[in-house]
């Protein structure tokens, strides 16, 4: 009997190794012949660790699990999908996956991430066949008809940028994954390097050819040991099978991909710090133009996207431009693996076309807050990102929507706070996060950060509330107006949403943090 177990990094949090260790010594005493297949996870942490068996219904999934259920499952014959308190039934069955849309996510969590036949026989590569059949403009036009957005959070047209690398003159041109997830909620871009790493290998294949690049570098950040594995593990398969190297699939065009680790710096997730750190420097931004796209690595032309964007083009090769661009609404087009995390019940991953509300995500999927608590705020683009207060989930998650509300969709991190938390000391953070994050090449940023926390702790004391809150909106105004790069330009969001939507938070004198 084969079971599949997660080794997601979130699962081996929960547990999953201990879990699969008591079924392996279990079975192996009682003479029960099982095969255990380590998968990366489904996304939907709160059943995690989570047991599936193959029965001829389909897999049978059991969880959240802890070692001393394992006994009473081999006693409930769960080897044959027998009834348990636990049985949660097949997981495509599950409310909160049937109602997804899982077109990047669709593998993970099936499959064993570096076994080339399993993703062979779940559909994978056929995007890249297709690609093989087109010419570089076929393909750049394809993606630019899919309507795909960049997924870093800037959602800028893929299409076009990829179009900008493609007609760029130069004697080598590289394709760069930008992997450094660093924001507050987000996982899908390690869940997807741990469960599905060969789909962000086809779409980066397909990159290349799209614009004529012979080298790739996948920029992991260090917090992820277990993706930066997967992810080796999968380009060596990848290499053996002859997907990687001289010819790509005997096409005669040689791609070669390595990845890199990060050393643990946020602003190393900006797309010319990466670069920076890349070529082996300190992750300092570069001012633009000129545009990676023009000059990135090295001085080339480069194609810098995130993780999910890469992902998203299999399936657009595969299945059509228009079959993508389906999905969505107004300019944001496909779906958005939305990442929902904080203080709610059912924390986890959920792909779903673009103009679903927060509201249906947090409640709907959510099942509202952990502690049982009202919703007071949720905070969605990162650390970077605007808070909400509860009456405002009726946003549809869409570029321009979020733009209009003063927020940013970001990388689809949505972190969610009940009626304990205090606005006053998250937007203390947000200066504060800066301040430590910034690469210190701008005055705004570098400097207004610092002032910012010592700002913010003069109106939490209640010391010149006025004054000082004159100031604050001074020092926002300058850090949005004259800072580099996005870290300064944008940490004035979550300041002035959690004022504007929260003032109650602030209009009181606080102790000082300690
Ligand atoms: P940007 O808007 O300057 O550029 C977006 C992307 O498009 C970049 O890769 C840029 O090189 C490329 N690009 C722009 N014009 C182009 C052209 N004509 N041809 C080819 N490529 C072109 O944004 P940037 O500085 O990369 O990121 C800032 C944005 O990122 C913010 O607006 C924010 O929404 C988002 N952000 C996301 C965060 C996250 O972690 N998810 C955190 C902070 C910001
Ligand atoms: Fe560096 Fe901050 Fe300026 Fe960006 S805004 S370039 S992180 S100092």
């Amino acid at each position: 009997t084969r079971i599949y177990i997660s080794q997601d990094a979130a699962s081996l949090a929960l547990g999953a190794s201990r879990i699969a260790r008591a079924v392996a010594e279990t079975a192996s005493t009682l003479g029960q012949p099982i095969g255990i297949v380590r998968t990366g996870s489904r996304g939907l942490f709160w059943l995690e660790p989570l047991i599936e068996v193959e029965t001829p219904e389909g897999r049978i999934g059991y969880g959240p699990l802890r070692p001393d259920d394992v006994a009473s499952l081999f006693e409930a014959d769960f080897l044959a999908g027998g009834d348990h308190p636990l049985r949660i039934g097949r997981l495509e069955d599950v409310p909160y996956l049937a109602r997804q849309q899982r077109l990047v996510f669709a593998r993970c969590g099936v499959i064993d991430p570096v076994s080339i036949a399993d993703y062979r026989a779940h559909g994978g590569f056929k995007g890249l066949d297709r690609a093989l059949a087109c010419g570089a403009q076929e393909i750049v036009d394809r993606v630019k008809a899919s309507g795909l957005r960049g997924r870093g959070g800037a959602g800028f047209p893929t299409g076009i940028k990829w179009g900008t690398v493609l007609h760029a003159e130069a004697d080598r041109k590289y394709i760069v994954c930008n992997a450094d997830e660093g924001d507050s909620g987000t996982f899908a871009d390690r869940m997807l390097m741990e469960g599905d790493p060969f789909t962000l290998i086809e779409g980066m294949i397909i990159a290349a050819l799209a614009v004529g690049a012979t080298k790739g570098f996948i920029y992991i950040r260090s917090e992820y040991p277990h993706a930066f594995r997967t992810m080796n593990a999968a380009i060596a398969a990848a290499i053996q099978a002859g997907w990687l190297g001289a010819s790509v699939m005997g096409s005669g065009r040689p791609f070669t991909l390595e990845t890199r680790l990060g050393a643990g710096a946020y602003i190393c997730g900006e797309e010319t710090s990466l670069l920076e750190s890349l070529e082996g420097k300190r992750g300092v931004v570069r001012a633009k133009p000129p545009l990676p796209a023009i000059a990135g690595l090295f001085g080339k032309p480069t194609v810098v996207n995130n993780a999910l964007t890469f992902a998203s083009v299999p399936w657009i090769l595969e299945h059509g431009a228009q079959a993508y661009a389906d999905y969505g609404m107004g300019r944001s087009r496909g779906t958005l693996p939305v990442q929902l995390a904080g203080n709610v019940k059912r924390g986890g991953l959920i792909e779903l076309a673009f103009g679903v509300t927060l509201r249906e995500i947090i409640e709907d999927f959510g099942g509202g807050t952990f502690t049982g608590r009202p919703v007071k705020a949720v905070q969605i683009g990162g650390p970077l990102g605007a808070y909400f207060p509860a009456h405002m989930l009726d946003i549809p998650m869409d570029y321009e929507s979020f733009a209009a509300e003063k927020g940013l969709v970001g990388h689809g991190g949505i972190v969610v706070f009940d009626d304990t938390v205090d606005l006053s000391r998250q937007a203390r953070f947000a200066f504060e996060f800066c301040a430590k994050e910034s690469c210190g090449k701008c005055t705004p940023c570098r400097v207004g950060a610092v002032r910012g926390v010592e700002v913010m702790d003069r109106i939490i004391a209640g010391n010149e509330p006025e004054k000082n809150f004159e100031v604050l909106e001074d020092l926002c105004r300058l850090m949005t107006d004259a800072s580099l790069c996005a870290m300064g330009g944008l940490t004035p969001v979550p300041v002035m949403s959690a004022i504007t939507h929260f003032f109650e938070d602030f209009d009181r004198p606080r102790t000082l943090p300690a």
